[in-house]
């Protein structure tokens, strides 16, 4: 039994991995803003180093699209660090980060580069987007009449249970290094995505195909967000969406 720091325990992912390590017997520590136990903000940390001690392993699910990823993850380390008893620091990070140029990508990116460089044990696992964030951009585009989805971009969602399952098998003390990336098992356009998701959702839409510009745009088109030798995952976008109706 270890005890495991998950930071961002109560999001999407973490709150996943949180139940696997709690099922296998490990202490477990839930850490984000608005977690009752550990209540931190990682840009500030105050409260980090309570949260850290005596912690072997930290899983760091922490993050948000809206910045400051950076200073949390430096925050993070220095308190790591001081705690002297962390072996492993598991980090999720996603697949392309280093060839799309997308600004959230190049924060994450910036992040697995300070891991690298902290001296700590580090692990680093790259997937590619979860089904709920596609179905989120899609629902999103979903409400209009016509539904506009960007052109020529192809996708690999994955079940964030299959995420959860493999970060809770990399959170042990003992560090694994950048590991191999993991995929879904099907690499679709976002219109197909968008068509399942309408048929899904019973609504008869036009998903039109919608050109945009810019770097980060031609990184996804050149698909850079894929990864077709590692298609790991096994529930299809149309699986997910299938068991959401349930
Ligand atoms: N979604 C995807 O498709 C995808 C794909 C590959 C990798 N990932 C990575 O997986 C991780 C989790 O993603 P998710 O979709 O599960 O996200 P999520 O549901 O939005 O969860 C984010 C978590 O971070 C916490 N958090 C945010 N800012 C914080 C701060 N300043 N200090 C402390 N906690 C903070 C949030 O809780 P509070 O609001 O309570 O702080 C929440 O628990 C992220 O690193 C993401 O980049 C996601």
């Amino acid at each position: 039994m270890s005890t495991i720091l998950v930071t961002g325990g109560t999001g999407n992912l973490g709150g996943q991995v949180v139940t696997r390590l709690r099922d296998a017997g490990h202490e477990v520590r839930v850490l984000s803003r608005h977690a009752p136990d550990h209540p931190v903000d990682l840009r500030d940390g105050k409260g980090l180093d309570a949260a850290m001690a005596g912690a072997e392993v930290v899983v760091h699910c922490a993050s948000s699209p809206r910045g400051g990823d950076e200073a949390a993850a430096e925050r993070l380390i220095d308190a790591a660090r001081r705690a002297g008893t962390v072996g492993n620091l598991v980090y999720i990070s996603i697949v392309g980060v280093d060839v799309v140029p997308f600004g959230y990508y190049e924060s994450k990116r910036k992040v697995e580069q300070l891991l690298e460089a902290s001296g700590l044990g580090v692990t680093i696992l790259r997937t590619t987007q979860f089904h709920d964030l596609v179905a989120q951009v899609v629902g999103m585009a979903a409400r209009l009449p016509l539904v506009p989805l960007p052109a020529g971009v192809r996708v690999q969602p994955i079940a964030v249970e299959e995420v959860a399952d493999r970060l809770a098998e990399l959170a042990v003390p003992t560090p694994s290094g950048r590991v191999p990336d993991m995929g879904g098992p099907q690499i679709r356009t976002l219109q197909e995505l968008g068509r399942a998701y309408l048929s899904a959702t019973g609504r008869r839409r036009r998903v039109v195909p919608l050109p945009l510009w810019g770097k980060a745009y031609a990184g996804f088109r050149r698909g850079g967000n894929l990864t077709p030798s590692h298609s790991s995952g096994h529930v299809t976008f149309a699986e997910y969406l299938a068991g959401r109706g349930r």
